[in-house]
């Protein structure tokens, strides 16, 4: 993992630049999504195509899946899912965001599966809570929820060694213009961005559609935390930025895993990060909200995992 760019690590995305999609170059990861670079990868037999006359190889243009993978993919998708659900009908104004942290540690240890957020890269908890202001990775704590937050809870399941991950933004009680429009803004986005993945697209797709709605309602997209591919291991490649530009980045595989999350803030993109090296919060301390799935992408569509 070493050396990458990888997807929703603070320490590692800090201090380099969000990708940019281009064509891609021998030193990128292959776009079949194995994790290796192109040049070691897809690119020989790319470019025996290519002498072919061949622009979208067919047979070399998926990735194989087996049915058991699949099914295990499915069963960590819904499990996260669940965990959510459960989580959407107990949330409220009054509770701690370690009670929330409770319930979901407790719920999928009794599903036989494990947080994977747990002890990941030293994170403490068994799920992110991220209110108002925070974008991303927050930690539970004896923070109380009031009437008029918003919250975004983040869940990560480990079931037969598969990952699922899946969040939402909560709105508690009655609240604000503001925050029931960057959280209605930030559900659009996450829909906008399933509708623009189409098998043989481009990442680019998905990002210029999410970034294009989210401008034209006045709101921006964080760009230092991207959506990843999502399988065995919890952050695979391809990253997938929610911006970007349509017909660019890698391409869309039949049979790559990956999440889709936007980041959407009422003001500034731009972000810090907290002194426990994990809270990601607004530069301009307003809103911010997400939604996450994970998809499973087919020869003929998208099947939402989550
Ligand atoms: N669930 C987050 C994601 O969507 C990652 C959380 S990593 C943690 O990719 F360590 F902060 F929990
Ligand atoms: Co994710
Ligand atoms: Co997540």
């Amino acid at each position: 993992m070493s050396g990458k760019r990888l997807a929703k690590l603070p320490l590692s995305m800090k201090n380099s630049p969000p990708e940019r999609s281009e064509k891609i170059q021998r030193n990128d990861p292959c776009w079949c999504g194995s994790g290796k670079k192109y040049k070691k990868c897809h690119l020989a037999a790319d470019k025996q195509q290519r002498r072919e006359g061949k622009d979208a190889p067919p047979r070399l243009d998926r990735i194989e899946r087996s049915s058991e993978y699949i099914e295990g993919m499915r069963r960590a998708g819904k499990l996260a899912a669940d965990t959510l659900n459960m989580v959407d009908e107990n949330i409220r104004d009054g509770i701690t965001t370690d009670i929330i942290n409770t319930w979901v540690h407790e719920y999928t240890l009794d599903h036989d599966a494990v947080p994977a957020t747990l002890n990941y890269r030293g994170y403490p908890k068994s799920v992110c809570t991220s209110l108002n202001n925070v974008i991303c990775h927050g930690i539970p704590d004896d923070t109380i929820l009031s009437e008029g937050d918003i919250i975004n809870v983040d869940i990560t399941s480990i079931l037969d060694g598969y990952f699922g991950d899946t969040s939402r933004t909560f709105l508690i009680g009655d609240c604000s213009t503001d925050a029931q429009k960057i959280t209605a803004v930030a559900e659009e986005c996450l829909d906008i961005g399933i509708q623009a993945v189409t098998p043989y697209g481009r990442m680019g797709d998905i990002g210029a559609a999410i970034q294009a709605y989210a401008h034209s309602m006045g709101c921006s997209v964080v760009e230092k935390f991207v959506g990843h591919g999502i399988g065995r291991q919890f952050h695979e490649n391809p990253q997938v930025p929610h911006f970007g530009k349509r017909g660019h980045g890698v391409k869309l595989i039949p049979g790559m895993f990956f999440t889709i999350e936007p980041m959407i803030n009422l003001g500034d993109k731009d972000l810090y990060i907290l002194d426990d090296n994990w809270t990601a919060v607004t530069i301009d301390g307003k809103l911010s909200a997400q939604f996450e799935h994970t998809i499973y992408l087919t020869e003929t569509g998208v099947e939402v995992m989550t």
